[in-house]
């Protein structure tokens, strides 16, 4: 009996023992010793000590527990590592954590507070990363917490901000390098002067802005808003003002961190492929970089060929001299004669910018647009105003004086600004922007007059490429290379440049590669063109795009096809390795895919069971992939406007290859959103927006992408599928998604080993989101890549899609009345349409 006790005894002693190095607390007589490790109650975060990569000294941080990379998070001992091990961090009799040596001879670290001792000071590290030094038993108040004094790494639920009862602003520095915590050259802080901002240093030089906040999120980070993901609120009382941010799932890993190059960077735990992935990062161009364009410019990324610096509405440039040689940091000065003061000046609006640095404005929350203007037109010395707060119906009026600078341009996101403009300059913005009622006008009296002016542009253009062309056909190639470089100017120089490999053929060596484009090599007919199967010399295979002369494809968007496939380079997209221009003859030389397009596989019953749902699934990953690296991850913008499965190549290991870039076009400078007179597309996959207005976004490939994702599970094509109330598959989609069975749809092929209900009907959630009626309900492509790869996160719900494509009507246009013809038969067919704008 007596033994038993004892052993039980025993047991329970062992057992606190142990229960000991991995509790989430420190206190008086339970101090940390290297070695031991604190892991908070959910075991979401530890602490302890530990060791940089490459390196043998020892800090006290914090890290996450659950992650199989080690990610530290925060750093006791920043510049003052300890050399051996003998490091231990207890809470003393001042009330105070302090980091010392077994001797207590050296202190690391303290958190240096002045508390009136008392023995009942505890640590707990909380499951947010947060480390809290408690001054009473109950943890009811605590006298220093990790979350005010930030390393590197902004953590959910942190306040990144000022205390205006404690004058604390707290700051995230970078570490020195990889494997030295110590603080770093780079900063990022909030500044509170005119309007809050954030701004990236480096040592004592502004790198980066983030503009003010727009009520969304901040100005110049349009990637990083409220969204289903992320809470982020900005909150400006009389205590504080700070910005903080929450994940509205726990149970997903993300972190803001500041890395050792300067780049800010948004980043997200994939347990699957146990890594962090980037969501966003800044500065990542160079309309980033702070005062890019001096004052009074604004950068601009999306007019290639042209310098990125531009000078506001008004203004010109300060020194043309320096402007000429693409030095914009003289930045632009008012038009010499402008006269802002007279009656009749107005404003220009600049859409989808991040404003100037408001650190000189002034800033009134009780002013609504209207108001604004009025009260910036009163004064002769105002400039411009914006709205502060976009997501507010009285959004406050911010007004510059001074110098604006810091200006650029987005294609999505950002906030519109209003520049103060003398009544000439005023009306030649006015009239380029037709109003509402002069566009239609435009629709009625101006369409017959674009037909003729079209019909007699082409004769002209045929008659002047026929002259040329006779005169001289030999040395084509080059004279081809010279025209790019005058229309594009050193912009296209440049980027032919870093491409290292883009071929010129020879017509004759095209011509032995493809057996004079025999029938036999033939591959198929695109919009555009018939592709042929050809093999060089050198064995090598390659597929030729040989672009019909009648396919309207002309000259300009040829230039288009080779400069943008040159520049883009990723695994999800079919490369191209070379061009060839010969009279008349104009051609593409892509790399060889063995399998050919998606459509092939997807709607047809045999080999449709090649792909199950795993290699399905796989594939619209990998377009995800290539789509954001089109829309987001390449340096330019870029819209594919014609996505299709006919357009998804799948190579050897049937990975997918976006191809044909023919009518993908570069966002073009001041439009996010660009209305286009051609509508290039193909039934079935248009957003409604695109085929009945023109207006093209990145969105408008997210209703193709939705529809793709919608066939790749069903294996029908959009507009074969007639059920007696759906008008296609979307329709048919929709009434079984609102009756909860979304899965009938699903191609049967797929109900094999590999097939996954909650990944099945997570797909089809996300296509079902991509194809919404309205382009701002549509997710981006960061946002279907985020949800696909976290299978656990709730979507929203959808809205309403578009099905709208057997109610339209195009009216009197010629190329469209032969597709209302018969919707079947040119369901792959590129088509356009002409609008009149
Ligand atoms: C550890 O280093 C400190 C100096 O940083 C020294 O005072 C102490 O004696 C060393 N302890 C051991 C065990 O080597
Ligand atoms: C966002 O977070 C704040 C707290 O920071 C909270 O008050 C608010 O309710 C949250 N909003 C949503 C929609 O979750
Ligand atoms: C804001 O504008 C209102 C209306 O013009 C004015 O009454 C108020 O004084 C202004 N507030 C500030 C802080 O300038
Ligand atoms: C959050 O994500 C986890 C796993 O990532 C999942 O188990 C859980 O259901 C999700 N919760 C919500 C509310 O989405």
């Amino acid at each position: 009996m007596f033994q038993n006790r004892r052993f039980l005894l025993f047991i329970f002693i062992s057992l606190s023992l142990k229960f000991s190095t991995s509790t989430d607390t420190i206190t008086l007589l339970q101090p940390l010793q290297d070695g031991d490790i604190l892991v908070s109650n959910k075991e979401n975060f530890a602490l302890g000590f530990f060791s940089p990569r490459n390196s043998s000294n020892k800090y006290v941080g914090i890290w996450y527990n659950k992650v199989s990379e080690q990610t530290v998070v925060w750093v006791a001992n920043r510049d003052r590592p300890i050399t051996n091990s003998s490091g231990i961090l207890s809470v003393d009799e001042t009330g105070n954590m302090v980091l010392h040596d077994k001797d207590q001879k050296f202190v690391f670290w303290s958190t240096n507070v002045t508390n009136i001792g008392n023995y009942s000071v505890s640590v707990q590290l909380l499951d947010s990363g947060n480390l809290i030094l408690f001054q009473d038993r109950n943890r009811n108040a605590y006298s220093w917490q990790s979350f005010d004094y930030p390393s590197n790494t902004l953590l959910p639920g942190m306040k990144f901000g000022l205390d205006k009862k404690t004058g604390l602003n707290r700051v995230i520095t970078s570490w020195k390098s990889n494997g030295n915590p110590g603080v770093g050259e780079y900063a990022y802080k909030m500044e509170f002067v005119g309007s809050t901002q954030l701004y990236l240093y480096k040592g004592k030089t502004r790198v980066w802005r983030t503009g003010s906040w727009t009520g969304h999120g901040w100005s110049g980070v349009p990637e990083m808003t409220q969204n289903f993901i992320f809470n982020v609120t900005y909150v400006n009382n009389n205590d504080e003002v700070y910005v903080g941010y929450l994940i509205r799932n726990s149970s997903i890993f993300s972190r803001l961190v500041i890395n050792e190059s300067g780049i800010v960077e948004r980043l997200t735990w994939h347990e699957a492929d146990r890594r962090w992935i980037g969501f966003w990062s800044a500065p990542k161009d160079q309309c980033d970089g702070y005062n890019e364009c001096g004052p009074f410019g604004f950068c601009d990324l999306y007019k290639p060929g042209t310098f990125e610096c531009n000078c506001l509405p008004g203004y010109e440039p300060q020194s043309p001299q320096d402007w000429y040689l693409r030095d914009g940091t003289r930045g632009c000065k008012r038009k010499v004669g402008a006269e802002i003061c007279l009656p009749g000046a107005g404003f220009v609006e600049l859409a989808r910018v991040k404003i100037p640095d408001t650190s000189t404005t002034r800033v009134n929350m009780s002013l609504g647009l209207e108001a604004c203007k009025e009260s910036c037109h009163k004064n002769c010395t105002c400039v411009g105003y914006a709205v502060a707060d976009i997501s507010k119906e009285i959004g406050g009026c911010i007004t510059w004086y001074k110098d604006m600078i810091d200006t650029r341009t987005f294609s999505y996101g950002g906030q519109s600004l209003y520049i103060r403009v003398d009544a000439a300059e005023l009306a030649k913005y006015s009239s380029k922007k037709p109003s509402n009622s002069r566009r239609k006008a435009l629709l009625y009296v101006g369409m017959p007059l674009i037909a003729v002016g079209l019909v007699v542009c082409i004769f002209i253009l045929f008659y002047i490429k026929k002259k040329k062309a006779n005169r001289r056909s030999r040395d084509v190639g080059v004279s081809f290379i010279n025209s790019l470089k005058s229309v594009e100017g050193s912009f296209l120089e440049k980027d032919m440049g870093e491409n290292v490999d883009l071929h010129v053929f020879d017509m004759s060596t095209i011509v032995a590669a493809t057996d004079n484009f025999s029938l036999s090599s033939k591959l198929g007919e695109g919009g555009f063109g018939s592709v042929y199967k050809g093999t060089l010399l050198n064995g090598q295979e390659v597929a030729v795009k040989r672009l019909s002369q009648s396919s309207g494809q002309g000259m300009h968007e040829f230039k288009n096809e080779v400069t943008l496939i040159a520049k883009l380079q990723h695994r999800n997209l079919v490369r191209l390795l070379g061009y060839c221009f010969h009279t008349e003859e104009k051609m593409l030389v892509y790399e060889y895919l063995p399998n050919k397009g998606l459509d092939c596989f997807i709607f047809d019953q045999e080999k449709g069971s090649l792909l199950d749902w795993k290699k399905r699934f796989q594939i619209i990953r990998g377009i995800v992939r290539g789509l954001l690296y089109l829309h987001q991850d390449s340096r330019l913008r870029i819209i594919h406007r014609d996505l299709k499965a006919s357009n998804i190549l799948l190579d050897a290991d049937l990975n997918p290859k976006i191809s044909d870039f023919g009518m993908a076009k570069i966002f073009g400078g001041d439009q996010a959103e660009a209305t286009t007179l051609r509508v290039v597309g193909t039934y079935g996959y248009m957003s409604p927006e695109y085929a009945m207005e023109g207006l093209f976004s990145v969105k408008s490939d997210v209703y193709s992408f939705g529809i793709l994702v919608l066939e790749i599970i069903s294996g029908r094509k959009n507009n074969s599928y007639y059920m007696e109330s759906s008008v296609n598959l979307i329709g048919h989609v929709w009434d079984l998604w609102k009756q909860d069975r979304a899965l009938e749809v699903v191609d049967t092929t797929l109900l094999g080993d590999s097939f996954d209900a909650h990944e099945v009907l997570r797909c089809i959630h996300v296509g079902i989101l991509c194809v919404q009626e309205l382009a701002s309900d549509r997710p981006t492509m960061t946002d279907v890549a985020f949800m696909l790869s976290n299978r656990d996160t709730n979507l929203p719900s959808p809205n309403q899609p578009a099905f709208i494509f057997r109610k339209l009507n195009y009216g009197t246009d010629s190329t469209t009345a032969s597709i209302s013809g018969g919707v079947g038969s040119v369901y792959d067919e590129t088509i356009t349409i002409l609008h009149a704008r």
